[in-house]
């Protein structure tokens, strides 16, 4: 007998029953960073989390990346479960914090070494180039000024967008962003936004991004989740 082909969830992420508290914190209520019954992720959507300091936005945004796993409950990726560094995550799932780490090397280096790790590098420099040449472009940063300048000889700003472009190369399923606009001016988090969107728009990823900025938020999200202590109190 032919067994039916299954449809895919139109949830990208479903949190079931997701608890998490740090260390050795006792497992008690007032001690929870995040408390989330269930939760679901539209594929293609993006969505706005805002909440105060210690709410548990960056806890959601690292738990949504299998940067760890929750102390209970379940988080499914495209239906199923997933764990720290699968290779599923690694290739499809990426992560910008508001500090960008950058490893000790030049910007182009930098935004090749995911397509390395990822298995997509090419074999010819060429295509490598132009790839790395087209995430610059998004993030307003020219190929020529920027490519072959070290980590340490960029602003602040610059290396938010590098690393932004970082993550842009490898056309991910899921873009999770930590605030990214805290340390950037007007332009460049005007920047980051629509190369978000645009990525959206190529190849349909989907975006968490947490933010203190309603502005920047605002027209970009279709879906505003807010977080107090822990738990989604609006949607
Ligand atoms: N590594 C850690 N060890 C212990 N407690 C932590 C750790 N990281 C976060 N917490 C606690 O978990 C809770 C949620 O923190 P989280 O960083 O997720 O909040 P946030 O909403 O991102 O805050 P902010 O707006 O300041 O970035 C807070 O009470 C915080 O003190
Ligand atoms: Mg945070």
């Amino acid at each position: 007998m032919i067994s039916p082909i299954p449809t895919p969830s139109p949830h990208i992420f479903e949190l079931q029953q997701v608890r998490h508290f740090y260390g050795t914190k006792p497992f008690a209520p007032d001690t929870m960073a995040l408390d989330i019954d269930a939760l679901s992720i539209p594929r293609e959507s993006i969505i706005g989390l805002t909440g105060p300091n210690g709410s548990g936005k960056s806890t959601l945004l690292k738990l949504l990346a299998f940067a760890f796993r929750p102390s209970t409950g379940t988080i499914l990726f495209n239906g199923k479960p997933e764990y720290p560094f699968s290779g599923n995550v690694r290739c499809n799932i990426t992560l910008l914090t508001q500090e960008p780490y950058l490893l000790k090397r030049t910007v182009f280096e930098n935004i090749n070494y995911g397509l390395k790790i990822r298995g997509r590098e090419q074999k010819l420099n060429g295509q490598a180039e132009e790839k790395i040449r087209y995430a610059l472009s998004h993030v307003g940063l020219d190929f020529e000024e920027f490519a072959h300048r070290k980590w340490n000889e960029l602003s602040g700003g610059e290396a938010q967008r590098v690393a932004m472009a970082a993550r842009l190369v490898l056309k991910p399923q899921v873009l999770l962003l930590d605030e990214p606009t805290a340390s950037v001016d007007v332009e460049s988090a005007a920047m980051i936004k629509e190369s978000a969107a645009m990525s959206r728009q190529k190849w349909g990823t989907t975006i968490v991004a947490a933010s203190h900025d309603s502005k920047w938020l605002e027209g970009f999200c279709d879906i505003h989740l807010h977080l107090i202590r822990g738990r989604v109190v609006f949607t």
